[in-house]
């Protein structure tokens, strides 16, 4: 694998940007109640078989968090994957492995099937069967986590079926944690969470990302496109840089709507769930239903917004995140 490297100290960076959002009292709180993950096999509930793992789900995400802003503290080697800007670091591999491996100290190693970033980046299948699995990006914003941009965050869902059970964002900066079952609401650390009531798209803030393909081919389309979008015109174009985040900013109705075309899986199954529990619709970029594995997706809190926003997507093509990998 190639990689390049560039040496920096991600907190102190985060410190001098936003001086609001450092280690506070109870983000090392959080860090030191949660630095060992404990087994939660009294939680089970008879009715709902995978309240357990949901619950445990959330302990993992805060887990992972807290490594990860351990890990901010020291220098942070980058490495790249499939372009010069697809960022990932060690923390991204070292995360995922402990994120998995709770999971399988949990649940038993066989029970369920996993779709990690990392482990797919290494060659792991990412095929979505009807197996329990779990869905997974260890550190969402990489590039971020690596400029000291402070939005990044562990995404968790579980899929049962081919149909999303549960999401679980936790934007370990803020020290927010997202989560939606899918029937029973989506909520931030305890309080209930709801998008927004605009319906008039000129009301709007939109959010969209340009991903990490270069190719002059898709980035005119991508401006293109917010470009027209802005013109309709909306209050404002955003993007915090993590999918998750973004479509937890949707969930929450600060803003009306997320899109992108290039995503996978692993950024956007834990905030499909909460998206939809918030009360809000996915949609396809070109209006039909969504798929997860489609790398396409439009997040909105209403079909209003979401149509009105299609009228506009340039779309280009995405290969598949369950596509058969071409041998090189
Ligand atoms: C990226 C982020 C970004 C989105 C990219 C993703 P990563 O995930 O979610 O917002 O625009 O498409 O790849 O690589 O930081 O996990």
């Amino acid at each position: 694998m190639p990689h390049l490297s560039s040496e920096t100290t991600f907190l102190k960076k985060v410190h001098q940007k936003l001086g609001a959002i450092p280690l506070t009292t109870s983000l090392l709180l959080n860090f030191l109640r949660l630095s060992s993950v404990t087994p939660s096999h009294t939680n089970k509930m008879a009715d709902d078989p995978w309240q357990r793992a949901y619950d445990f789900a959330v302990q993992v995400a805060r887990k992972a968090g807290a490594e990860i802003r351990k890990a901010g503290e020291s220098e942070i080697r980058v490495m790249t994957k499939s372009s010069t800007v697809d960022l990932v670091t060690k923390t991204d591999e070292r995360v995922e492995k402990i994120i998995i491996g709770s999971l399988k100290e949990e649940f038993g190693e066989g029970t369920h099937c996993f779709i990690g970033e990392e482990s797919v980046a290494k060659g792991e299948p990412c095929i979505l069967t009807d197996k329990p699995t779990w869905i997974i990006d260890p550190v969402d914003g990489t590039t971020n986590f690596v400029h000291g941009f402070p939005f990044v965050a562990v995404s968790i869902a579980f899929a049962v079926n081919k149909e999303l059970e549960f999401g679980v964002i936790y934007s370990c900066l803020e020290d927010k944690m997202y989560k939606a079952r899918k029937g029973k609401g989506a909520f931030c650390d305890e309080e209930q969470i709801q998008v927004s009531d605009v319906k008039d798209i000129n009301k709007s803030i939109i959010i969209s990302e340009h991903g990490t393909d270069r190719t002059k081919e898709k980035v005119t389309k991508i401006f293109s496109t917010m470009q027209k979008i802005l013109c309709i015109p909306v209050h404002g174009l955003r993007g915090s840089g993590t999918a998750a985040t973004n479509m937890c900013l949707v969930a929450t109705g600060a803003v009306e709507a997320f899109f992108e075309i290039g995503i996978h899986c692993w950024d956007i199954a834990a905030g499909a769930v909460i998206v939809k529990e918030a009360g809000g619709i996915l949609l396809d970029v070109d209006g039909g239903p969504f798929d997860l594995m489609s790398r396409r997706m439009v997040s909105a809190n209403n079909d209003i917004i979401a149509n009105r926003i299609i009228k506009e997507i340039e779309i280009f093509p995405a290969v598949r995140d369950d596509a058969p990998i071409q041998k090189k």
